[in-house]
């Protein structure tokens, strides 16, 4: 816990910065079983943000796991802190005005509503869009291999299987990947983006 520290505002307000950058900032927070579609959903909708010259970056669970939160594990203890760690992130990318998609199982309702609080109080929109597909599915998809080597007991604590899931009840977009196609998947954001007026 650090001690004696002081925070240090900027000379640059948020809305000036969005403002001088003509981009409103924001993070779009995937969440699901793994091998639900969170990580193709968050790199085809970064990809189309980013060709309609809109500055987006994905953080995605993996990925991460390999620097920033490679002293992590998969205990419940760990998860919290990974997905804590990747809301101040998310949060700082929005700030800086950039769309922040995140891609983490974050398989805890707590930790979800602490990462959407942290974005509320810094005034920054947070936007959960559930990746659900039924666990039969994506044992099936299993592109991995690591839902055969849960239920092996090779794996301890593995999402679904011996580690909970707690699903979104009121998530702000609800996308059922085993039904719609990952282009309707990014169009359903789109359109959310649009009606909301967070994109033109
Ligand atoms: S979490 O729960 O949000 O902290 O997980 P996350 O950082 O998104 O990491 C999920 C990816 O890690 C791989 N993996 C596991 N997932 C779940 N449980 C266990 N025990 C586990 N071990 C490794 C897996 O590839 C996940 O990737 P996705 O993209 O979700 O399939």
């Amino acid at each position: 816990m650090a001690t004696n520290i002081t925070w240090h505002e900027g000379s640059v307000s948020l809305e000036e910065r969005q403002g001088l950058l003509k981009q409103k900032g924001f993070t779009i927070w995937f969440t699901g079983l793994s091998a639900s579609g969170k990580s193709t959903l968050a790199t085809a909708l970064e990809q189309t943000l980013l060709h309609s010259g809109i500055n987006a970056y994905r953080l995605d669970g993996d990925n991460i796991r390999f620097g920033l939160n490679k002293n992590l594990g998969f205990g419940p203890d760990d998860r919290t802190e990974n997905i804590r760690r990747i809301s101040e992130v998310a949060k700082l990318f929005a700030d800086s005005t950039v769309i922040a998609i995140t891609a983490f199982i974050s398989p805890y309702k707590a930790d979800r509503d602490s990462a959407r609080e942290l974005h509320q109080a810094a005034n920054i929109p947070f936007i959960e869009v559930f990746a659900d597909a039924p666990l039969d599915v994506v044992e099936e998809r299993d592109p991995k291999g690591l839902y055969r080597k849960a239920k092996a007991g090779e794996i301890k604590e593995f999402t679904g299987i011996s580690a909970p899931y707690e699903a979104p009840e009121q998530a702000e977009i609800h996308i059922k990947t085993h039904e719609v196609s990952v282009e309707l998947g990014v169009q359903k954001i789109l359109d959310y983006l649009v009606k909301t007026k967070l994109v033109d």
